[in-house]
């Protein structure tokens, strides 16, 4: 009989949603508890899901509720070292933590490092890389229909490590995981940008070199308005690919111009959603249970960060960057602090800064999600009328 697993979410925001629909699709989980020091976003979680335990803090949640699994959806700052006290958990076996995994290489091998000297599996979550669109793009140029791949085309906003992290995982995801060799970026930063409490470029781009004749272009925030985080062209010596989540398109010698590849979709099937979250977390215990390696681990996670650093390294030092850098922090803060991004505009702003929830009218926001709007909507409504007030 399969094991059944006990799950909790740390962080009662947008995300953890998500990782809620997921458990809720599998029969072999039951979400036990869930961690936030604001008592009105645990306490919906509460009401909403039928969670009987709720707790201000981790370690609290660890030690009551003694989870096998747990979900930590906190802001990027908090990845690492939320991860890290959920690692040392006594029951824990498993963690599936948020995307961009870690700001700067020291957090993300921290992570590793914790996850792995107390036996616990670390999956990042990338969840598009359980998609039909993704899935079926890396059978197809695993398969060669394009030949030898050369170069993938990607194209995001809102923040390189917000964006950028699914862009670039998910075309080393369908590219087998390689490797970057080097890495060369440039980055502008004339306003006081800031993503979930992360400091951001205003935009960026970056050519990442992965051996062979394999090549990333990533472009972000400039002005592409076509651009989409799960939105792939990759060329090869044979043919080309448009990747979406749910839509893929072939063009090699015998497709007959663009050919679309039947994905096998079902009617209400998702993009991204509870149906890539079950599929994450069926892997991940499948791992726990001596299984192969999950498609999103830390181990692999980390090679994204590791490029997204080197972009703004390059930056940084006018050089193009080998890898594994050297460098352990989170570069754009560096280049910040070292004075080498002067400001147009003065004014920090953050623009998911309307999540933060620790300030709002509570009331306002209930009566907002009472009439059906959605978390984000109210979220920014009530920020919104804060501000104007
Ligand atoms: N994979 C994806 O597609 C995807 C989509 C959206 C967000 N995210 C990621 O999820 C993370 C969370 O984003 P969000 O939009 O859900 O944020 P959010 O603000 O909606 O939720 C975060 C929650 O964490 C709580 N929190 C803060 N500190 C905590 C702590 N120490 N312990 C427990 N809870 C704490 C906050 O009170 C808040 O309720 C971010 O890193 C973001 O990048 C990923």
């Amino acid at each position: 009989m399969a094991k059944q697993y006990k799950a909790a979410i740390v962080g009662c925001g947008s995300i953890g949603q998500a990782h809620m629909q997921g458990y809720l699709r599998l029969g072999n989980v039951d979400v036990v508890a869930v961690a936030d020091p604001l008592e009105p976003a645990r306490q919906m979680y509460m009401d909403n899901y039928g969670i009987s335990q709720g707790y201000a803090t981790v370690a609290e949640m660890l030690e009551k509720a003694q989870p096998d699994l747990v979900s930590v959806c906190v802001w990027h700052l908090l990845h690492d070292t939320v991860s890290a006290e959920v690692a040392t958990g006594p029951s824990v076996k498993g963690i599936i933590c948020e995307k961009p995994m870690a700001i700067g290489m020291r957090r993300a091998n921290t992570m590793i490092e914790v996850c792995e000297a107390n036996g616990v599996k670390l999956v990042i979550s990338h969840q598009r890389r359980f998609t039909l669109g993704w899935q079926k793009a890396k059978e197809l140029v695993a398969d060669g229909k394009i030949g030898i791949p050369l170069r993938a085309d990607l194209r995001v906003r809102e923040g390189l490590v917000n964006w950028g992290t699914h862009s670039i995982d998910g075309a080393r995801f369908i590219l087998g995981d390689p490797v970057a060799e080097w890495v060369m970026g440039a980055v502008e930063r004339t306003t006081d940008k800031y993503e979930r409490g992360t400091a951001i470029e205003d935009s960026c781009l970056g050519l990442i070199h992965f051996g062979g004749s394999l090549q990333f272009f990533i472009q972000s925030d400039l002005w592409d308005r076509s651009c989409d985080a799960g939105k792939f062209f990759i060329r090869g010596t044979e043919g080309m690919l448009h990747v979406r989540e749910t839509v893929l398109k072939l063009f090699n010698a015998e497709s007959n111009g663009w050919m679309d590849i039947d994905l096998g979709l079902k009617e209400g099937d998702q993009a991204i959603g509870g149906n890539t979250n079950a599929a994450q977390t069926q892997e991940l215990i499948e791992w726990i249970e001596g299984g192969p390696e999950s498609r999103g681990s830390g181990r692999k996670a980390r090679d994204t960060v590791e490029v997204m650093m080197a972009i703004y390294e390059s930056a940084r030092r006018h050089q193009v960057i080998k890898l594994p850098m050297e460098e352990k922090e989170y570069p754009l803060d560096l280049m910040i602090a070292e004075g080498k991004l002067p400001l147009e505009v003065q004014g920090r702003y953050d623009i998911r800064g309307f999540l933060d929830r620790s300030n709002i009218d509570e009331s306002r926001y209930q009566q907002l999600r009472d009439n059906g709007i959605q978390h984000h909507q109210a979220m920014r409504t009530v920020h919104e009328e804060m501000m104007n007030s």
